[in-house]
């Protein structure tokens, strides 16, 4: 059985986002796929993801030195705990994005931020770092008005570049996407580029 976390940014749900919509697709097909397996929604628009800020900072030095964290520096230093155990606890990772000029929403930037350990995601060696996590697998759905899978504007792409990055520092060795891509450029085609990319979620959905 694998536990399998579907990480979602977006502060709408599938009526009014296409990455949403095929993510759904995806997960819906995933879970008859695996019935077996654990499924576990983060939407970061509704969960507490704290932004790294001055308490965090303050409350990390405070468990370094043995001072007494205040109630806020406690709460926040806790909640990134939970969340990065919750990550590397995880089997498979499924992010789904909107493009935000040219990236992902800053929520997911914080929820990165707070996955992003040295001593859980990954290890400082003397020949430099080393990703932890390697037996994961992860995939990323985005969507954008534009064409960025290729083109004059692929250059421009940085959300599912960033990710993969990240994945790829985590030491997660399968990293696939799917762009839901083009419909804000080509209007007319915008039935066809969404009916095609839930159909190849749910075909990819199969096998992940
Ligand atoms: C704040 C904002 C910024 C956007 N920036 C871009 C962009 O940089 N490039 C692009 O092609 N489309 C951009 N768009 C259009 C969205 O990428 C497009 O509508 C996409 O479908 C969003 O995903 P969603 O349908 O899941 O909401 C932007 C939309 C918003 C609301």
């Amino acid at each position: 059985m694998s536990k399998v976390l579907y990480i979602t940014a977006h502060p709408h749900d599938e009526t009014a986002s296409y990455s949403i919509m095929v993510g759904k697709a995806f997960i819906e097909s995933y879970k008859k796929s695996n019935p077996q397996d654990e499924v576990i929604h983060l939407d970061l628009y509704k969960e507490d993801i704290p932004q790294i800020d001055a308490d965090i900072f303050s409350g990390w030095g405070k468990l370094q030195s043995g001072d007494e964290l205040s109630a806020e520096e406690q709460r926040k230093v806790h909640r990134l705990g939970e969340l990065s155990d919750q990550f590397i606890s995880a089997d498979k990772y499924i992010f789904v994005t909107p493009m935000w000029n040219f990236s992902f929403p800053p929520v997911m930037k914080a929820y990165i931020d707070s996955v992003a350990v040295a001593g859980k995601a990954f290890r400082y060696t003397a020949e430099g770092p080393v990703g932890l996590l390697t037996d994961k697998k992860a995939f990323h759905i985005q969507a954008c008005g534009g064409i960025y899978s290729e083109g004059p504007a692929a250059g421009m792409e940085m959300g599912n570049r960033y990710l993969k990055n990240v994945m790829q520092f985590f030491g997660v060795p399968s990293f696939d996407s799917i762009f839901v891509e083009g419909h804000a450029a080509m209007p007319d085609k915008a039935e066809e580029i969404k009916e095609k990319a839930i159909a190849r979620a749910e075909d990819a959905a199969q096998s992940f």
